[in-house]
């Protein structure tokens, strides 16, 4: 007979005839809304939500995972896409912010030391580490992730000092962010994946894989090959569409020509491009390790951690925000069943679970899109990400060459450069503010800075999501001229080339 209210009530499920006295819920006929209507992109009849759906959006949630429906779409899309090789279990959650708070206040203590990216979301140490009095122990960096290596020596060091009389307790966790990392914008190789893996099984290490970006990435050569177009279509080469995109960007360019400015464009064929980023079915592919509809591309993006999580240390954070919309704060974790327990009552106790009408819209959406619909969602949403990368890259390589140096993103929001002569980005802020353009400072993302704010970095974080083609180009422009300014550098003309190299550079430093 003991058990908690709701295992009790929950041992009555199914039975035919019971009368429940147990739940002190308001009654559904007292909710003012009788339906819910809502308008999708790509589907041409609004989809009404009604009856007992409008009531469980209304309601408290039935089921403290998430609400039914919506959490059997993530459990078969999580199976989908990562096919994890061990039991995982799936919990809807208010996204991914909510997620990494509840997981940290679970496993860390006051004192306890989280291993994170060098440079990382600042939510991470100074919203979570911060005021829990937890430690980031900064993990080194480069363009293809976490250098493997120096994970290892991090670890070593750590365990050394926690065998020492006063010494931090040994690192349990790793939080990092694998693809389109926030903020320098690598994409952890899959050769990367595997080693970082296998250190965390030897040192026996979780890892909290923060994933927000999986939805946003696409194949490595298409920026690179968007840039390279960007540069034909400069010297007045063939436009490759004649569609509204172009006509935007004629705009654009038309616009900076009357100021004075020469413009970058990034012609586009918005079918190419559609047809060229992963969509649904290209992650698909990649989860299957096969071939897409769009080629070799799609069998080369990497796979996540839970994918290769043979003994349950992956806490996978995922998230809606990215690639449906911020504002229904929802998201989901993936991890073995007794971290989903817990979870689970941590949810209940801070917000009794996720918004019901946010999850009956979400589910509405998925369910009238279909996989058809969500794939044509996702590539239009890559597209669009994709093709203000390349004009943020082709805009670089215009006015940044010989000032900073940066790497292509393969998915994501930003754009990370270091800036050359330069050894602390923040010397240039003023200048910046005076140009009236913001660049965000490296140390602002270091994750040294909450216990050291005298921390430096040569590196900014430019972030391409919001900003229109005109204000992309000008923004780089702007932020070039105070950046020649300040070290005093020959001026190039606009359209000008550079003798030094578009290259991939080492991210990472102070
Ligand atoms: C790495 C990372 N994690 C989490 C989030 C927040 O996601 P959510 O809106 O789901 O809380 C962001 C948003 O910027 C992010 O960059």
């Amino acid at each position: 007979m003991q058990g908690t209210l709701r295992s009790l009530a929950g041992s009555f499920a199914g039975m035919p005839g019971v009368i429940s006295l147990t739940a002190g819920f308001p009654p559904p006929s007292l909710f003012p809304f009788s339906s819910l209507s809502l308008r999708l992109h790509g589907v041409s009849e609004d989809i009404t939500l009604t009856g007992a759906t409008a009531v469980a959006a209304q309601q408290y949630n039935s089921s403290l995972r998430g609400h039914p429906s919506l959490l059997s779409w993530t459990v078969a899309h999580v199976a989908a896409l990562h096919a994890p090789p061990s039991p995982h279990q799936v919990l809807i959650t208010n996204g991914a912010n909510h997620a990494l708070e509840l997981i940290t206040s679970l496993f860390l203590d006051r004192g306890d030391t989280l291993l994170v990216e060098e440079y990382t979301y600042p939510v991470i140490t100074e919203s979570i580490c911060g005021p829990k009095g937890i430690k980031p122990l900064p993990v080194p960096l480069d363009t293809h992730g976490i250098v493997p290596s120096g994970l290892r020596r991090v670890l070593s060091t750590a365990i050394q000092d926690a065998a020492r009389p006063g010494g931090s307790p040994r690192p349990k966790m790793l939080y990092t962010i694998p693809t389109g990392h926030n903020p320098t914008g690598c994409t952890v190789t899959p050769e990367r994946r595997r080693e970082i893996y296998q250190i965390c099984r030897e040192y026996d290490v979780w890892i909290i894989e923060d994933d927000p970006y999986f939805y946003l990435q696409w194949d490595e050569t298409l920026i690179q090959s968007m840039v390279d177009r960007a540069e034909v279509d400069r010297c007045g080469g063939a436009a490759t569409a004649d569609d509204s995109a172009h006509a935007a960007a004629a705009a654009a360019a038309a616009g900076h020509r009357a100021r004075g400015l020469a413009s970058t464009t990034v012609t586009t064929d918005l079918g190419t491009l559609h047809a060229s980023v992963p969509g649904l079915t290209g992650l698909y592919h990649a989860a299957a390790g096969s071939y897409g509809p769009s080629g070799v591309a799609t069998a080369q993006l990497p796979r996540s951690y839970l994918s290769m999580d043979v003994d349950q240390r992956v806490i996978r954070v995922d998230t809606f925000s990215k690639f449906l919309a911020p504002g229904l704060r929802l998201g989901w974790v993936t991890a073995r069943s007794d971290v989903i327990d817990k979870l689970t009552y941590a949810i209940h106790a801070h917000t009794v679970g996720p918004c019901g009408f946010s999850q009956a819209v979400v589910s509405g959406a998925l369910t009238a899109w279909g996989d058809a619909g969500l794939d044509a969602h996702l590539r239009r949403i890559q597209a669009e990400y994709a093709k203000r990368c390349a004009i943020v890259v082709a805009a670089a390589k215009r006015h940044l060459t010989g000032l900073a140096e940066w790497t292509l993103p393969r998915g994501g929001m930003f754009l990370w450069v270091r800036l050359l002569g330069i050894n602390d980005a923040n010397e240039v802020w003023p200048a910046l503010k005076e140009a009236r353009v913001i660049v965000c400072p490296g140390y602002a993302m270091h994750a040294g800075a909450v216990e050291n704010p005298s921390v430096t970095s040569p590196c900014m974080r430019l972030a391409f999501s919001t900003v229109s083609e005109a204000d992309l180009e000008e923004g780089v422009a702007r932020f070039a001229q105070v950046l020649r300014r300040h070290v005093g550098g020959v001026s190039m003309p606009n359209g000008g080339s550079s003798a030094v190299s578009f290259k991939p550079s080492a991210v990472g430093g102070t």
